[in-house]
């Protein structure tokens, strides 16, 4: 049987490595932006988690007509009413500027104390198909907002976020002990199992 084909809407190679490799071994051949020529303008203008993925997904699923699958991820902090949330990576102003994003996140956040500093990450992945079907999975880490940054490992927010049992930082765990916990690494985990399942069907019937 011919392994089916899918691909991975993230224009980030380290994602998109990490995915891969938890995906490693099924019956799929993933294909990245890299095999490509092309690429479409994958927006992300949703207000929710699951719209941004949704939209991701099924954009490049059309523009390719192959299956597709996209992420989409943040951190909420329930002072703050839920924000920065699908805002995480815009946060201070530039896309992706984790130093400012992390500064503004203190400085929203200054006099208030570690007990009421819960914040969670969270995770959704969405798969869909030429045809329109989707298929959604969220998971999340729950955790607080540390009183300052610690730690050099790991990228956006996880030099402030102390995941709940634990008192190191994120960016203080190995990447091993990071995945074990993470948002993305239980998301990812989640949908292996379903496609190790041969769920959706859809994916696995050309
Ligand atoms: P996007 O999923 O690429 O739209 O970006 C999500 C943003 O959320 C990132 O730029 C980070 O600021 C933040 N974020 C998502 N996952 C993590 C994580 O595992 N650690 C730290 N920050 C994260």
């Amino acid at each position: 049987m011919s392994h089916a084909r899918l691909a991975l809407a993230t224009g980030n190679r380290g994602k998109a490595r990490e995915i891969a490799e938890v995906l490693d071994g099924l019956e799929l051949d993933i294909l990245t932006r890299d095999d490509f020529d092309e690429w479409p303008d994958l927006e992300e203008t949703g207000k929710t988690f699951e719209e941004n993925a949704v939209a991701k997904a099924l954009e490049l699923s059309r523009w390719s007509g192959l299956p597709a699958l996209a992420d989409d991820s943040g951190l909420e902090v329930e002072a703050l009413g839920g924000a920065p949330g699908v805002d995480s990576a815009i946060y201070a102003g530039t896309h992706g500027n984790d130093a400012a994003n992390v500064a503004r996140l203190l400085r929203e956040l200054e006099g208030i104390p570690q007990r009421e500093r819960g914040a969670r990450f969270v995770c959704v992945l969405a798969l869909a198909s030429p045809a329109g079907d989707t298929v959604l999975v969220r998971e999340t880490c729950e955790g607080a907002v540390s009183e300052a940054p610690r730690g050099d490992k790991g990228f956006g927010y996880d030099p402030v976020f102390i995941p709940a049992g634990m008192s190191r930082t994120m960016a203080e765990l190995t990447l091993e002990e990071k995945n074990a916990v993470s948002h993305r690494g239980k998301a990812l985990r989640r949908l292996r199992a379903l496609l190790e399942a041969g769920e959706p069907a859809w994916l696995f019937s050309r």
